[in-house]
């Protein structure tokens, strides 16, 4: 196995709170890896010193054996390396293929300035088709559901076509039908051999989805294997239950 993804000694504080402690975790290319733990026990926070929107305080981070210690959102996503968030990011005004236009033409950080390319329609209709979005095409994104946000932030990451994709919480908040819709998309990508980093509260969508199961603790990680051993582990279940 390669590794896709090494994080060794990640460190991030806000004043007193060590969000991330220093933390090492490996992603495997080809792996559907989950990343689970309490509350506030450090996942988005992990997440956005992976994708670079937080400098860390330490630690060094790799991705396809290139050390990307402090690169920028940008850069990383033309390295294929991307990311949803936990509260679905869209434009709202935009219509749904714009959205997904600009996101296949430009870096995060140029997505602040929203133009439309041409050449990058194409690739938006296919995975409009392949969403089951066609007939809201044309819809400013606002006019979505949740869900359907959700989904549309998921089909905009996947126009970078990207190699490592980090999802942060794709199931909450949305409807059981929609679990279903994302949980299939995510299946088909990584089919196709996209790897994915996933945090989510959801267990049962964890245990038939994702292996290894990595869990975080105050910002350390205190158990990494396959999701059968992950609810016997008795570290994981003191964290949980706050034993
Ligand atoms: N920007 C920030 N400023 C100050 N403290 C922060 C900030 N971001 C996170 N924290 C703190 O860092 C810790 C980890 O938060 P983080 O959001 O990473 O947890 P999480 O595991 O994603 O939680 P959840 O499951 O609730 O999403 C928490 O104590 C949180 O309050
Ligand atoms: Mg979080």
């Amino acid at each position: 196995m390669t590794a896709l993804l090494e994080i060794v000694g990640a460190r991030k504080a806000f004043g007193g709170v060590r969000a991330v402690d220093d933390c090492s975790l490996t992603v495997e290319e080809g792996s559907i890896t989950a990343l689970i733990g309490p509350n506030g026990s450090g996942k988005t926070t992990l997440f956005n010193l992976i994708t670079g929107y937080l400098k860390a305080d330490g630690g060094e981070f790799r991705f396809r054996g290139r050390d990307v210690t402090g690169s920028d959102p940008g850069r990383l996503y033309r390295q294929g390396l991307t990311r949803t968030f936990q509260q679905a990011r869209v434009f709202p005004h935009m219509t749904v293929t714009e959205n997904l236009v600009v996101a296949g033409g430009y870096s995060w950080r140029d997505l602040l300035v929203p133009r439309v390319l041409g050449r990058d329609r194409s690739r938006a209709d296919v995975l409009l088709e392949e969403f089951r979005m066609t007939h809201v095409a044309e819809l400013p994104a606002s006019e979505l559901s949740y869900g359907q946000r959700k989904l549309l932030e998921f089909a905009a990451v996947l126009m970078s076509e990207p190699r490592l994709v980090l999802l942060d919480e794709p199931t909450a908040g949305v409807n059981p039908v929609m679990i279903d819709t994302m949980e299939r998309h995510i299946r088909e990508r990584h089919a196709a051999g996209v790897t994915f980093l996933v945090v989510e509260h959801d267990m049962q969508f964890v245990m038939r989805l994702c292996d290894p199961v990595v869990v975080l603790d105050n910002g350390k990680e205190i158990f990494s294997g396959p999701p059968s051993e992950v609810q016997q582990n008795p570290l994981v279940l003191d964290a949980y239950l706050g034993t």
